[in-house]
Order: structure tokens, then C-alpha cells, then sequence
């Protein structure tokens, strides 16, 4: 039997993958599954057990234990734990930065794995983080690749950043992005790449519509 649907969306934080995932997801009615919020609430979770985020055998068992769900509301995707809304406190940089400390745990990732596979239901799923093509859904009926430079992701992160009313310091965001990158491109396991077949999109010159208009072409071409 065919196994329901999924488009995989890989790629660095700030490529603009979360909008485009919406979007997909949302005109086209599927699921969607926001990868890096799990990495980011385990390691928010960790942080608040007292836990140090390179103690594997802890943090593996936090993976398994943590209550963690997703509410669809008005504004938006709220993620909770344990019934808290944690949506704010898991989208700060420090979040991700220690996201991806945890992330770059191996047990920890595969502790992580079938939780993102249950997410495969009909109608279909848009799956959006750094791994989805190449080890959660190697078997992904659309896969996508999307980047950008480092300089224009971290330009993306300050516009957001100056919207919210917040500060934005350029230089210590680029720092960040860069570490970030570091940690996730050169991991040994699950390393940030294109899977094999993805269609690979450089967004750093392009607005969300025609990043979306790339990719749609790209999923009707393949019969979706
Ligand atoms: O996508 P987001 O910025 O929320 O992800 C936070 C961190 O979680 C990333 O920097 C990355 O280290 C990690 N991550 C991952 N694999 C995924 C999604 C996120 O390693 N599928």
C-alpha cells in the first residue's frame, strides 16, 4: 500500500523552511511537523531538570519521557509541554543554540525518531527540518533543499527581530547562524545536506512567493 505523502523541507535556519512548510501545508491541507521545535523543547525540558546537555543517558530518557504536544491555534502552531505553552521561551537564539547542542547527540536523535514518523498520516505531511529527507523519511515522495547565505539569513533574523519590537545586534546573530551551522553541517550523524533527488533552492535572491512558486512546480512535476 501506499504510505501517505511527505514533503520533506531541509535546510539552515533562516532559509525561510518555516514559512515555506506553512504555506505548503496550508494551501494543500496537510499535516506539518516543525522538527527543530522537538529539539528545542528537549533541550528546554533538559535545561529545566537541571540536566547538562551533553549528559547522553539523561537527555535520551528525557527524549522518551517528555510530554510534549502541538496545538493549532489562530495565530499559529503553540507547543506545549506537559500542557505548558512553552512557544515563546523555545524561539529564543539561546533555544536554538542549545537545540542544537542536543541534537547533535546521536541516541538522542534516534530517541527522537519514531515521535517524528508518527507525524506520516493521511492526507499527507510536510516535514521541515535538517535530517527529514535523508534519515526520517529517506523514502520522502518530494524532497527540498532550501539555503541561503549566512549573511541574508542573518539580515532575515534581524527584520524579525526589529518587527517584534526586540533588539537585533547583526554581528552576534551572524556569530550564532555560523556556530550553528558549524555544529549542524558537520555532525557525524544526520549531518545539515541535500538528500539524494532533493530539488535544491538558493533563496538568499528570492521572496517567499517565488521560493513557494519553485517548489510547488517541483511537487506537481512529481505528480502530487
Ligand atoms: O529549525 P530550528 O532552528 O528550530 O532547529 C533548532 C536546532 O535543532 C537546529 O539548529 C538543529 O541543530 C536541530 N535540528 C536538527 N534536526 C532537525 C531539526 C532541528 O538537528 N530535523
Amino acid at each position: 500500500m501506499d504510505r501517505p505523502l511527505v514533503i520533506a523541507v531541509d535546510g539552515p535556519s533562516g532559509s525561510g523552511k518555516g514559512e515555506l512548510c506553512r504555506r505548503l501545508a496550508a494551501s494543500r491541507g496537510l499535516h506539518l511537523l516543525d522538527s527543530g521545535a522537538i529539539y528545542r523543547v528537549l533541550a528546554f525540558a533538559a535545561r529545566e531538570a537541571g540536566l547538562a546537555l551533553f549528559d547522553e543517558d539523561s537527555l535520551v530518557q528525557e527524549a522518551a519521557a517528555m510530554a510534549l504536544s502541538f496545538s493549532a491555534e489562530a495565530d499559529g502552531v503553540h507547543v506545549l509541554l506537559g500542557g505548558r505553552d512553552v512557544s515563546r521561551e523555545i524561539r529564543t537564539e539561546e533555544a536554538g543554540l542549545n537545540a542544537s547542542k542536543v541534537a547533535a547527540l546521536p541516541r538522542v536523535r534516534q530517541a527522537l525518531l519514531q515521535r517524528q514518523r508518527d507525524f506520516r498520516r493521511e492526507p499527507g505531511l510536510v516535514a521541515d527540518g535538517r535530517d527529514m529527507g535523508t534519515v526520517v523519511f529517506p523514502d520522502a515522495q518530494v524532497k527540498i533543499f532550501l539555503d541561503a547565505s549566512a549573511e541574508v539569513r542573518a539580515q532575515r533574523r534581524c527584520s524579525q527581530l526589529a518587527a517584534a519590537g526586540r533588539e537585533c545586534r547583526y554581528e552576534e546573530i551572524l556569530a550564532d547562524i555560523r556556530a550553528r551551522d558549524e555544529r549542524d553541517r558537520n555532525r557525524p550523524v544526520a549531518p545539515l545536506r541535500p538528500a539524494p533527488g532533493a530539488l535544491v533552492i538558493d533563496s538568499s535572491a528570492l521572496g517567499i512567493e517565488q521560493v513557494l512558486e519553485k517548489a510547488a512546480a517541483h511537487v506537481g512535476a512529481l505528480g502530487f
